[in-house]
C-alpha cells in the first residue's frame, strides 16, 4: 500500500486581497510538494482553506460596511478563484466557518476540560469606551512590549513575532475608531493550561524540530528555551466559534485555538477516510507556512494535539519561508506595492508565476522580488531553455521527417549520466522541500538538453545528408522532452499538459528515478504553439 502523505497549507485570513506573498509563502510550496508526492506514487491528502474567524474578518467587514458572513462569503469566492487560476491542486480548499469545524472545536474543548486542562480566570481586557466593546487581537493596536514596534497587534507583533496578552500592549488604541479612550475592564475567560504539558511538548519539539526547514527549526527551537504559558482561548467577540460552556454565551473561541484544527475539519469534509491520515502514526505530515505562523504550528497546535492524548498526527516536516518583499518594500494594498492575484494573470500566465516565485522563494532570508527579476527568469528559463527547446525539436523533426518521432538508437550514456546526477539532486531537494535548489537542478536539466542539441547540431547532419544521424539526435531530444514533462510537472502544470498533448500516445507523469527512453520510434506528434512567450518590461514597471 502506498505510504500516506498529509500536506497542509496555512489557511490565509479571509480579509483583504491575496497577493504573491500568499502564493510564495504557503500555497505554491505546498502544491509543488503535493504534486511531487503524487508523482512519486504516494497517497496524498492535500488540504487548504480560508481562515474565516478572528478579528481580521470583523475589521474587514466593518471597513466594507457589510455583515461579517456576507463579507467572508465574498472573499472566500476570491480565494477559490485564485486557487483555480494558479492551478493549486488541493483535494479540498475549504473554510473554517462550518458545522464540522464547530463540532470538532466543541469536542476538542470538552476533551481538554475532561483532562483538567481548562481553567476559568478573571482578567482585565481593553475595553474601548468610544466603540462600546471589548477589543481583541487585531481590533487593538499599540506598542510591542517585547521590541517596541509601534504598530503591534493586540495578540501578536508582526515585527518580532512575539505573542502576548492584550493587557501587556503599551499605549493601546482601537484599530476600529483609532480611539485611545481604552479602559481595562474585568472579564472572565477560559485558559488552556499549556504549562501542564510542557514536558511532553518539549520532548516532542526536540525530537521533531531539528528535521524541519532551517527557518522553521530556528524559530521553534527558540521557543524550547521558554516555558509554556497558559493561554487564553476565549474572546469577548460576536464572530467565531461559540464557546460551549454555560456562562460564556457572549464569547467565542480565540481564532488560533480553532484555525489549525481547520486542517482536520476540512479533511473531514474532503474524505470519509480522513482518520487514515490524521490518526495514522505511519503517515508523513508536512505543513507549509510563512515564518509568522511558526509559533502557532510548533507550540499552540502540537501542545493541544499532545494534550488530547488521542493519537493525533503531529507535523513531521514544517516548512516555513521568510517574507517576500516587492521592489524593495513590503507588499501592501494600502501603499499599492505588490502584485495582487486578481491582476497577476494580466501580466503573465500562471506557470510563469509558479516557476519564478519558487525560483525566488525566500527560504533562507527575506527576499526582494522585482519585475525585472521575474521577466529575466521567465525569458531565460521558461521561454529560452524549456519552450524554445521543445519548439525547435518539433519543428526541425516535422520539417525533415514529418510528424512522427524519428528512429532512435541506444540511450546516449554520457548524456544520461549527466542527467541522472541532476535528477538525483532535484529529487533530494524536492524531498527536503528546498525549492530554490530544486529549480537550480531543474534548470540544469534543461541546460544539458540544450547543450546536447547545440553540440550534436542535427540541422547540420541533415544538411550533410546524414538523416539517420539527425533522426537519432532528434529522437534523443524527444526523450528529453518527455523527461522535461515529468520533472517540470510540479512547477509548470499548464506547460506540461501542452507537452503531453504533443505526443500521440499518453505518457504518465510518474517521477523518474533515472533518465530513460519512453517514446517509441515512429510515434506521432504535433508541433505545439509556443509554450511561453517572451515578456517585456513595460514602461510603468
Ligand atoms: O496568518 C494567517 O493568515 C493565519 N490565518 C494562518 C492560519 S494557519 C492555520 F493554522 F489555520
Ligand atoms: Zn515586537
Amino acid at each position: 500500500m502506498a505510504k500516506k502523505y498529509l500536506i497542509t497549507s496555512a489557511l490565509p485570513y479571509i480579509n483583504g486581497e491575496l497577493h504573491i506573498g500568499h502564493l510564495v509563502g504557503c500555497w505554491l510550496p505546498s502544491d509543488v510538494y503535493a504534486r511531487f508526492c503524487r508523482a512519486m506514487g504516494r497517497d496524498v491528502l492535500y488540504i487548504g482553506g480560508a481562515d474565516e474567524h478572528g478579528t481580521p474578518a470583523m475589521v474587514g467587514a466593518w471597513k466594507e460596511n457589510m455583515p461579517v458572513l456576507e463579507y467572508t462569503n465574498k472573499y472566500y469566492e476570491k480565494h477559490l478563484r485564485a486557487v483555480s487560476d494558479f492551478n493549486l491542486s488541493f483535494d479540498l480548499y475549504g473554510r473554517t466557518h462550518t458545522e464540522l469545524q464547530e463540532k470538532l472545536i466543541h469536542d476538542l474543548f470538552k476533551r481538554l476540560e475532561e483532562r483538567g486542562l481548562i481553567e476559568e480566570r478573571e482578567t482585565v481586557q481593553p475595553f474601548s469606551v468610544d466603540d462600546d466593546m471589548f477589543l481583541a487581537d487585531r481590533q487593538l493596536e499599540g506598542t510591542c512590549p517585547k521590541c517596541g514596534y509601534e504598530k503591534a497587534r493586540g495578540d501578536q507583533c508582526d515585527n518580532c513575532s512575539a505573542t502576548y496578552e492584550a493587557d501587556e500592549l503599551i499605549n493601546p488604541r482601537s484599530a476600529i475608531s483609532g480611539s485611545t479612550n481604552i479602559e481595562m475592564r474585568k472579564t472572565k475567560n477560559l485558559f488552556f493550561m499549556a504549562s501542564k504539558i510542557e514536558g511532553d511538548w518539549r520532548k516532542w519539539l526536540l525530537q521533531h524540530a531539528p528535521k524541519w526547514s532551517k527557518t522553521a527549526s530556528a524559530i521553534a527551537m527558540g521557543w524550547a528555551n521558554e516555558g509554556l504559558h497558559d493561554t487564553s482561548i476565549t474572546r469577548d467577540l460576536k464572530w467565531g466559534i461559540p464557546v460551549n460552556k454555560p456562562g460564556y454565551e457572549n464569547k467565542v473561541f480565540y481564532v488560533w485555538f480553532d484555525a489549525p484544527w481547520g486542517y482536520v475539519s476540512i479533511s473531514q469534509a474532503a474524505t470519509k477516510d480522513w482518520e487514515s491520515w490524521w490518526k495514522n502514526p505511519d503517515c508523513f505530515y508536512a505543513q507549509f507556512m510563512g515564518k509568522d505562523n511558526v509559533k502557532f504550528h510548533s507550540v499552540f497546535f502540537p501542545e493541544q494535539q499532545l494534550a488530547m492524548n488521542d493519537n493525533w498526527k503531529t507535523v513531521d516536516l514544517l516548512k516555513a519561508v521568510n517574507f517576500l518583499n516587492f521592489e524593495g518594500g513590503k507588499v501592501a494594498k494600502s501603499t499599492g506595492n505588490g502584485i495582487f492575484l486578481d491582476n497577476a494573470l494580466n501580466i503573465a500566465p500562471s506557470d510563469c508565476w509558479r516557476y519564478a516565485l519558487m525560483a525566488s522563494a525566500p527560504e533562507t532570508d527575506d527576499t526582494d522580488f522585482t519585475m525585472a527579476r521575474f521577466i529575466d527568469i521567465v525569458n531565460k528559463d521558461l521561454n529560452g531553455l524549456l519552450g524554445n527547446f521543445v519548439s525547435r525539436v518539433c519543428k526541425l523533426s516535422a520539417k525533415n521527417f514529418g510528424e512522427i518521432v524519428p528512429n532512435g538508437t541506444e540511450i546516449d550514456s554520457e548524456l544520461a549520466n549527466k542527467i541522472n546526477e541532476k535528477i538525483e539532486e532535484l529529487t533530494n531537494a524536492m524531498e527536503k522541500c528546498e525549492f530554490r535548489k530544486s529549480i537550480v537542478a531543474l534548470r540544469e536539466i534543461y541546460g544539458l538538453a540544450n547543450e546536447y542539441m547545440t553540440i550534436k547540431e542535427p540541422w547540420a547532419l541533415v544538411k550533410n545528408g546524414d538523416l539517420n544521424g539527425a533522426g537519432a539526435v532528434l529522437n534523443e531530444c524527444f526523450q528529453l522532452i518527455d523527461l522535461f514533462a515529468r520533472v517540470s510537472s510540479p512547477f509548470v502544470p499548464d506547460a506540461v499538459a501542452k507537452i503531453q498533448n504533443i505526443f500521440a500516445n499518453e505518457h504518465d507523469l510518474s517521477w523518474p528515478t533515472k533518465y530513460e527512453h519512453r517514446i517509441s520510434n515512429g510515434e506521432g506528434f504535433t508541433v505545439p504553439e509556443n509554450l511561453f512567450n517572451r515578456l517585456e518590461l513595460s514602461q510603468d514597471e
